[in-house]
């Protein structure tokens, strides 16, 4: 694996650039913010009636249009949903392109699979923060960054110093810029969040606290064994890695692991694992959430409703608010 930090990056280059941040979200919000704490010239450009255009403006900017970012800035950062992007790109990017500006993408999925193909004019540069944006932000105030992946899928002069010196203005530069491809960030972003962060989690988790309360458990105490205990064990692992976690826990539950772990997570499951990456690596699961988020989402609304609607969420909030002096302190909004 290279690594490059902050010291093999020249943040003269990005300073020497006019940078939009295209969406003013999640990961939008700490670029912006960690780009002009490190003095670049930065812009915010989000599309009308966005819900975050407050938040832009009480941080400091003043939010233009893309039509109008892409006509006044070098770098265009694009931080918008990825199934939204291809046509952004196609309605207020591609019509003002000029030579020599630069495409950032800060996740490969819309280049990648070829739902925004730039014209041979354009540089194309990807830098992926290893973390949500919240932590990217954090991070930078404390002093500190994210590693990021860094790619060029085009680069017609300067691209790829030019994206080291943007992931260096973000903060990644103090924890590693490691360089990659849009291939291998794209395939591996989703595979890990399908497979194993969010697909292969929750469903672990639901479905192991569904059989604990048909046993016969309250489910607030199901929900201690199965759901609020899998921070305390994934920071062990975060901390230290699977050996060093073992190290932390009882001999019984270490013994469990090893022989109940290949009962859950086994052959079937693999083989499972191997078609989610196929899907992934063939472009048919892109293909797929394009054509959802094309049709308005609908199967998206109904399993969104039903995650929602499982009674998982009703002891989580019990013992949320037990945990809480008896305040529900749940802040939950999309
Ligand atoms: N979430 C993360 O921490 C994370 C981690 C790694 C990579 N990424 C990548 O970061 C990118 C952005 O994702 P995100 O999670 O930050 O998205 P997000 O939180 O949903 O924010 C998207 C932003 O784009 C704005 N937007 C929506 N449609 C737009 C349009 N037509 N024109 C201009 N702006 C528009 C949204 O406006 P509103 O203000 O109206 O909502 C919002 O400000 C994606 O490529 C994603 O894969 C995200």
């Amino acid at each position: 694996m290279q690594v490059h930090y902050e010291r093999d990056a020249d943040l003269a280059l990005i300073k020497a650039k006019r940078v939009a941040v295209i969406g003013y979200g999640a990961q939008g919000h700490a670029h912006a913010l960690n780009l002009r704490d490190a003095g670049v010239d930065v812009a915010v450009a989000l599309h009308a009636g966005a819900r975050r255009a407050e938040q832009a403006r009480s941080d400091g900017f003043a939010p233009i249009t893309v039509a109008d970012a892409t006509q006044r800035c070098d770098v265009l950062v694009m931080c918008a949903p990825d199934e939204v992007m291809p046509d952004l790109y196609a309605a207020e990017i591609a019509p003002h392109l000029r030579a020599g500006q630069t495409l950032m993408f800060v996740h490969g999925f819309a280049y990648h699979y070829e739902f925004i193909k730039p014209p041979e004019h354009v540089n194309v540069v990807m830098v992926a923060p290893k973390g949500p944006g919240k932590a990217l932000r954090e991070a930078y105030t404390k002093g500190g960054g994210l590693p990021c992946i860094v790619a060029v899928g085009r680069d017609n002069g300067g691209a790829e110093a030019l994206a080291y010196s943007y992931a260096a203005a973000i903060g990644c530069g103090r924890a590693g810029m490691i360089a990659s491809s849009f291939r291998v960030e794209t395939e591996g972003d989703l595979y890990g969040e399908q497979v194993v962060l969010c697909g292969g989690l929750t469903h672990l988790i639901r479905t192991a606290w569904e059989v604990q309360v048909e046993a016969g458990t309250p489910p607030e105490l199901a929900y201690f064994d199965c759901l609020h205990e899998v921070k305390l064990l994934s920071d062990l692992i975060h901390e230290r890695g699977i050996a060093g976690m073992h190290l932390a826990i009882s001999n019984t539950a270490e013994y469990g692991e090893y022989v109940t772990g290949p009962r859950i997570i086994d052959a079937r499951v693999k083989d499972a694992m191997r078609a989610v990456m196929a899907d992934v690596q063939s472009g048919k699961f892109a293909a797929q959430w394009m054509a959802e988020h094309r049709a308005g989402g609908p199967n998206l609304a109904k399993l969104r409703e039903a995650a929602a609607a499982h009674p998982i969420e009703e002891a989580g909030r019990s013992v949320r608010a037990l945990l809480n002096g008896g305040q529900s302190g749940d802040r939950l909004r999309r």
